[in-house]
């Protein structure tokens, strides 16, 4: 149960970072895909993270205290053509250091569009986090857009490539920001994971 959400601070620096002694988990996934509408949907606050309809939205590490115990990460998208070359590899390093180094985090949850197929870019970004331990969860989101039909093949689909990369699935939520679909199953694996 989510009694309090509130916003710390935004980094570009994970050293930066709020002292790493409370259990951590960030949000990750292509420019647009839902991070920030996710974490206002479990937080039942819309104006906590910044929400746009442009990609490219969120470009800091931003971290908000749940109940004064553990923290909700929100991240800058990937994938995001129109940034420059320059400025890509800055935040792609930015965000390998603080994935690589924050020793807090219990678990990344990588967002994937339950729209599409299984696009290249989220299947190679996963196969960065198993090469560098990375505990990673999976979120589909957007479930609302589509029928259930559709969104299940998508998921099928992705599974089967994890398969391929891993030898097995990761554990995986569906979701909407909309309907709120997955929140109670997101937040308890949360809790859970907290109480450990
Ligand atoms: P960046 O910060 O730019 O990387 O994007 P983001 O992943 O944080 O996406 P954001 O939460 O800003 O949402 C992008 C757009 O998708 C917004 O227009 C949201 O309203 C919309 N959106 C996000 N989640 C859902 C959802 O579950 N259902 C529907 N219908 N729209 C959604
Ligand atoms: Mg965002």
């Amino acid at each position: 149960m989510i009694k309090n959400a509130q916003f710390v601070i935004s980094n570009t620096d994970y050293k930066k970072c709020p002292e790493p002694t409370k259990p951590e988990f960030a949000f990750i996934g292509r420019s647009n895909v839902g991070k920030s509408s996710l974490i206002n949907m479990l937080t039942n606050n819309k104006n906590l993270a910044k929400t746009s309809g442009k990609p490219g939205k969120t470009q800091l590490i931003n971290h908000f205290v749940i109940n004064g115990n553990w923290y909700m990460v929100d991240l800058p998208g990937y994938g995001f053509a129109k940034v420059s070359k320059g400025i890509k590899s800055t935040w792609e390093k930015m965000i390998s250091n603080y994935l690589t180094n924050r020793d807090n985090l219990v678990a990344l949850c990588v967002l994937v569009d339950s729209r599409l197929e299984p696009q290249k870019i989220d299947l190679e970004f996963i196969t960065w986090c198993g090469e560098n331990d990375i505990p990673f969860i999976l979120i589909f989101t957007k479930s609302d857009k589509q029928a259930k039909s559709k969104t299940q093949q998508n998921i099928q689909k992705f599974l089967n490539e994890c398969v391929k990369i891993f030898g097995e699935d990761p554990q995986f939520f569906v979701t909407s920001a909309q309907s709120s679909e997955g929140k109670e199953d997101v937040l308890t694996f949360f809790d859970e994971e907290v109480k450990e």
